[in-house]
């Protein structure tokens, strides 16, 4: 990767004549103070769009040399140029010019040095669109790139289940145990909710894979572009292979929504990630004792020589909090922004590329360190045992019965606090007490309390029954290969 520009040797106060960006040209007496190139640089983080800047730049070349701006060795010359530019950016010996301000710029002004062709290349074309070219460009790759670890990661829950199909676990509300589910019905509700993330992913690639140049500043150009040749060259195209372009040029110059609904994309995601987080990190400790991180990835404490944290974990939770934080950056930055472009829209690249990034990397080490984690089955299936779990099954056998479902929690409850009372578990309640309760119960009444037929009936669709539960993950096994 490129090195981070070496920024800023001029002093406070002094300018930067013979620095001048193109921008200045003509207009200007000279270069930006010192500390105005410093203030309002974007290629600190912006040279990440490169790639993308590159491949924007040679589509618009082509549609140039196609309506007769570019004669073909021009063309020729700067897709040689901008290739050989790109060469020597990967190879992270590209020097950026913090006085050149941006990418664009950057990338611009170098391949003018070396081309004199290059200073055609900005013909009918403003730094306004070309941002916005790039950094939908830019996005719609994060965005596959993501959708491919959610899958991997979808796969690992998936794997986790199946190797561990019989293992029970109590299921909890209010974190407290409510009614015994398989381990891979909880396991397949990140499945679920991660799937949801994967379509509003693909949702927004949809309205982020539309083109935008041709919209120059602000309002297009007097010159005839051919927008639908560039879109198509760059790929902007639906399903049905329809190009895609923007339809008003004030709108696609100061429009945003694209980030902003991926970083409200990323930010379900990552708190999806952070509950999953949690779980795992409750699972793991002695007080539930379910699973079993590999030392891998684990951590050790620098003072307590028996602890093993969790904190791949602990920080994917905590990640959350910086993508929540960079939706309401773009949300704050956007809200009142008059129309169209304004210079306070380049602060969108950081928080949509710490989105991006950190979403990607939690995602990606959540998968690999489920893949080290073993199930403690002994401590599950203690804890699923506990007879408590099938009180409300309890509760059906007396409505099977006939008899009023309030009623029959009554009853059930009221059984409880005997059982509380007595100090024994409630299947160890004999007949004779169930029936000083209540005379509806009958000899089978204790038979409610056998986990593998409880498991057994609980056979809705979206239920943690037995069949059910292997449907399901079959189901998944088959749409995630
Ligand atoms: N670096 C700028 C940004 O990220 C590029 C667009 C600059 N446009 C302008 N008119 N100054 O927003």
């Amino acid at each position: 990767m490129p090195l981070r520009p070496c920024l800023f040797a001029l002093k406070t106060g002094q300018r930067m004549k013979n620095k001048s960006p193109v921008s200045r040209s003509g207009r200007f007496t000279g270069g930006p103070a010192a500390e105005v190139a410093q203030f309002t640089e974007s290629i600190s983080f912006d040279w990440r769009l490169w790639r993308h800047d590159i491949l924007g730049s040679m589509a618009h070349a082509e549609m140039l040399r196609k309506i007769g701006v570019l004669q073909k060795n021009e063309l020729h010359a700067i897709i040689r140029g901008l290739n050989k530019i790109g060469l020597e950016i990967r190879a992270g010996k590209f020097r950026w010019k913090p006085e050149l301000e941006d990418v664009h710029m950057n990338i611009e002004a170098e391949l003018t040095k070396r081309v004199p062709a290059g200073a055609k290349l900005h013909t009918a074309r403003s730094r306004n669109d070309q941002v916005a070219l790039d950094m939908r460009l830019w996005l719609r790759d994060e965005i596959t790139l993501l959708l491919g670890e959610i899958a991997s990661l979808q796969r690992a829950l998936v794997s986790l289940g199946e190797k561990n199909a019989d293992v029970l676990i109590p299921g909890y509300t209010h974190l407290q145990r409510a009614q015994p589910v398989y381990l891979a019905h909880h396991l397949l509700a990140y499945v679920e909710m991660l799937e949801r993330d994967c379509e509003r992913l693909w949702d927004c690639h949809s309205r982020v894979n539309v083109c935008p140049l041709g919209s120059g500043a602000i309002a297009g150009s007097t010159l005839p572009l051919d927008r639908a040749l560039v879109a198509k060259l760059l790929d902007f195209a639906d399903a049905s292979g329809k190009v895609q372009l923007t339809q008003n040029s004030m709108d696609a110059v100061g429009d945003r929504d694209f980030a902003v609904e991926f970083c409200a994309a990323g930010a379900l995601l990552a708190v999806h990630l952070s509950r999953l987080a949690e779980d795992v990190i409750l699972w793991a400790s002695a007080e539930f004792n379910f699973i079993k991180i590999a030392d891998a990835y684990t951590t050790g404490s620098s003072l307590m020589p028996q602890k093993k944290n969790p904190d791949i974990a602990e920080l994917a939770r905590g990640k959350s909090a910086r993508v929540i934080g960079n939706l309401v950056s773009l949300l704050t930055l956007l809200k009142g922004l008059p129309m169209t472009y304004n210079r306070d829209l380049q602060e969108d690249k950081e928080r949509l590329f710490d989105t991006a990034d950190t979403v990607r990397a939690t995602t990606r080490i959540l998968s690999a360190m489920l893949r080290n984690v073993k199930i403690n089955r002994a401590a599950c299936a203690a804890a699923a045992s506990d007879p408590a779990l099938l009180a409300t099954d309890l509760a059906d056998y007396l409505v099977k019965k006939g008899m009023p479902f309030r009623q029959a929690h009554h009853v059930v409850g009221a059984l409880v606090a005997l059982a509380e009372k007595a100090g024994k578990p409630l299947n160890q309640l004999t007949l004779a007490e169930l029936q000083g309760v209540n005379p509806t119960f009958g000899r089978d009444a204790l038979g409610v309390f056998n986990l593998k037929t409880a498991m057994a009936k609980r056979n809705l669709t979206g239920a943690p029954g037995t069949k059910e539960v292997a449907k399901q993950l079959a189901r998944w096994r088959e749409q995630l290969s």
